[in-house]
């Protein structure tokens, strides 16, 4: 089935590229976005893309792809260990849901090791870099 997936990035990714990049690297979020739409096009599917330091922002895209969209692969940044109403959205959508982070969260910093996010969703693929949303997509697959 043709698949139209909804792709959200959250805070601080804008400047993935020259952001800490011995942690994140040096692809761009344009790259990233163009590259998970490519593989996106390959399979048939569309992909829009959309990415945000607000969090109300992301909360409201996550409400609206209700019905809209047949997954979502979100990397919610720093909301990931604080945010219950991104959990909540992304419970209320009812749409499938891959949590995507391109460093390992689990060997860094104590406070990274809890994601708000993540139980809301269908898994969680983060360690890989910029792969990790390839990825996610042959996880909706
Ligand atoms: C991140 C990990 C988060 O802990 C951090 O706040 C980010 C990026 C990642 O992709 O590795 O902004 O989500």
């Amino acid at each position: 089935m043709a698949k139209k997936i909804l792709l959200l990035n959250g805070p601080n990714l804008a400047l993935l590229g020259t952001r800490e990049p011995q942690i994140y690297g040096t692809t761009t979020l344009a790259d990233i976005v163009s590259a998970t739409r490519a593989a996106a096009e390959a399979r048939g599917w569309t992909l829009d893309a959309f990415q945000s330091d607000v969090e109300g922002e992301l909360v409201r895209a996550i409400g609206q792809a209700r019905g809209v969209y047949d997954g979502i692969v979100i990397n919610p940044a720093a909301y990931t260990h604080t945010s219950v109403a991104l959990h909540d959205a992304i419970k209320a959508s009812e749409v499938p849901t891959v949590e995507v982070h391109l460093s390992n969260v689990y060997a860094r910093e104590g406070y990274r090791h809890e994601s708000l996010t993540a139980p809301a969703c269908v898994g969680q693929i983060c360690g890989f870099g910029a792969k990790g949303y390839l990825l996610a997509l042959e996880a909706l697959a």
